[in-house]
């Protein structure tokens, strides 16, 4: 991940609009559900939030976890499947799933387990890749000068996609 603020399309797109959409998170509780490495941890943390970060991927968090070390910044990270998350600490006032979703097989119980977290009034910020750059029609737009979509709003099977291997039958939410 390049840079403190993540790659290039984390700082110019989904950082301002995430940012955007959860307002002042100063002294504000929020979850940073499949926070990865913790960039956005990080980021939430500076602006005055007490966060907790989850994700599954133990090497990810050893990471997030050695950057706290070096600057500590308040960040609770644990290790947690989304889809069954039981007691993180909450309720949050925010939770926020960054392009995580998109790569959970069973991303029902993950969305449910967020919600969950939240105490009255709180939000829920997530962010999915758009269908037009995974549904595999986007390889062809040099050729035609568009990306085609054809089931814009139905759910449907990416060839290798979460879960990894070529015969994978995961699942992919669509915006
Ligand atoms: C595309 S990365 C995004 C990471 C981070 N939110 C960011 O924006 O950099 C997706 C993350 O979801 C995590 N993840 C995938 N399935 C998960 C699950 N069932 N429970 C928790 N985290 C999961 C992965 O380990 C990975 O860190």
């Amino acid at each position: 991940m390049a840079g403190s603020g993540g790659t290039a399309g984390r700082r110019l797109l989904l950082n301002p609009a995430i940012f955007g959409l959860l307002g002042d998170v100063g002294g504000r509780w929020v979850l940073d559900a499949g926070c990865g490495q913790g960039y956005l941890s990080r980021l939430l943390a500076e602006r005055g939030a007490s966060v907790v970060g989850v994700d599954a991927s133990r090497r990810l968090l050893d990471h997030a976890e050695a950057l706290e070390a070096r600057r500590a910044q308040g960040i609770s990270y644990r290790q947690r499947d989304l889809s069954r998350l039981g007691d993180v600490g909450g309720p949050f006032d925010a939770v926020v799933a960054n392009m995580v979703f998109l790569d959970i097989a069973d991303w029902r119980p993950a969305l449910a387990n967020c919600v969950d977290a939240l105490g009255p009034g709180g939000r829920l910020v997530y962010s999915l890749l758009h269908p037009c750059w995974v549904s595999g029609a986007s390889s062809r737009w040099p050729e035609t000068g568009c990306v085609e979509l054809r089931e814009y709003l139905n759910e449907y099977e990416v060839p290798g996609g979460p879960g990894g291997g070529p015969n994978s039958t995961g699942r992919s939410p669509r915006t």
